[in-house]
């Protein structure tokens, strides 16, 4: 069988829009500050960041794909065919027309699914906060070393889709969350790490994680090589096979755009 990424595949339809960015993480404007009590975060490490940094407004409310694109690559160096699948499929999260709020994207089984890498399945209780126990699988991945890579991030794939399957009878694992949870490994290794060998400080990717910051003070910054499917596509193809992946149940062909199917 022949797994095609809906990050990869759209290297094809990758535009040549430059999106104008800053690489001042620093200033006031984007200075890492905890969600207060009224703003929403999302099940994305990723977005949340962002959202944390001021890149995306911090109330997490409200948010149009625009936006989104344009502090992916000001926060992250990601272009925007990498995530523009996700953030369209992002605005079925509500019942607005054109914009989306973080907290909604919890919606079992659009993007959201079970056997994530640092929150529960929505079956097991909290699909949504970040979740240390279920981090602990990825926390102490690729032991002797202090760096990811995406052998691990295989690795922890492989065993946090084992721990799902033994522990919710009603986890969904079909080629769409496969490919899906793929992408994801590939992207913190990416923005946290050298988008060109996909390794990753652990010290960095930990804190992406539980603390949804970006590790400026730790000696992180903004990569210098734009990350796109072409970049991420060879990650991929050696996380999916060090994930040792098999499917339980089938799913019907995923459209996500004209000639993108997977
Ligand atoms: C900006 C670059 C982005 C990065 C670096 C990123 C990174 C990640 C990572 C590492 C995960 C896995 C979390 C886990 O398994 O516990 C994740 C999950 C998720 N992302 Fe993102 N992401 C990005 C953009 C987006 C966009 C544009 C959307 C949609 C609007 C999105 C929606 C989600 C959702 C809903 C999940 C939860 C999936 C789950 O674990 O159940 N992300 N993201
Ligand atoms: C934000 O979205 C909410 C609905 O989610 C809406 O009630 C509110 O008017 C919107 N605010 C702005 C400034 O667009
Ligand atoms: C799990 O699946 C069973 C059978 O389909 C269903 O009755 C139950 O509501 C589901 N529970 C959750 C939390 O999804
Ligand atoms: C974190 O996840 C573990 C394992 O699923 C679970 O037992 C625990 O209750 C969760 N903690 C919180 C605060 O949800
Ligand atoms: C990842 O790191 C481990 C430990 O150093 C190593 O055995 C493995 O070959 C590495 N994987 C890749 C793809 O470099």
């Amino acid at each position: 069988m022949r797994f095609i990424s809906f990050v990869y595949v759209l290297a094809a339809v990758a535009t040549s829009k430059t999106l104008a960015f800053s690489s001042d993480h620093t200033g006031d404007q984007h200075q890492w500050i905890a969600p207060s009590a009224t703003d929403v975060r999302s099940p994305c490490p990723g977005l949340n960041t962002l959202a944390n940094h001021g890149y995306l407004p911090r109330t997490g409310k409200n948010i149009t794909i625009p936006m989104i694109l344009k502090a992916a690559v000001d926060g992250f160096n990601v272009r925007s065919d990498s995530i523009l699948p996700g953030a369209k499929l992002g605005l079925l999260s509500g019942n607005a027309p054109t914009t989306l709020d973080l907290d909604a994207l919890k919606l079992h089984n659009l993007i959201e699914h079970d056997a994530s890498i640092s929150r529960n399945d929505f079956a097991l209780g909290d699909n949504l906060h970040f979740n240390e126990t279920v981090f602990s699988t990825l926390a102490n991945a690729n032991p002797g070393v202090d760096y990811y890579n995406a052998t691990s991030a295989g690795q922890v794939q492989y065993a946090r889709l084992a721990d799902s399957i033994a522990r919710n009878p009603n986890v969904t694992n079909t080629l769409k969350e496969f490919v899906t949870r793929s992408g994801e490994s590939a992207l913190y290794l990416s923005v946290m790490g050298d988008p060109l060998t996909a390794v990753a400080p652990k010290k960095f990717v930990q804190i992406f994680f539980r603390e949804e910051r970006l590790p400026i003070a730790e000696g992180w910054t903004r990569p210098k090589t734009l990350i796109t499917p072409d970049t991420t596509g060879p990650a991929e193809d050696i996380i999916r096979a060090a994930s040792n992946w098999t499917p339980s149940q089938a799913c019907e062909d995923v459209v996500l755009g004209p000639g993108i199917t997977i």
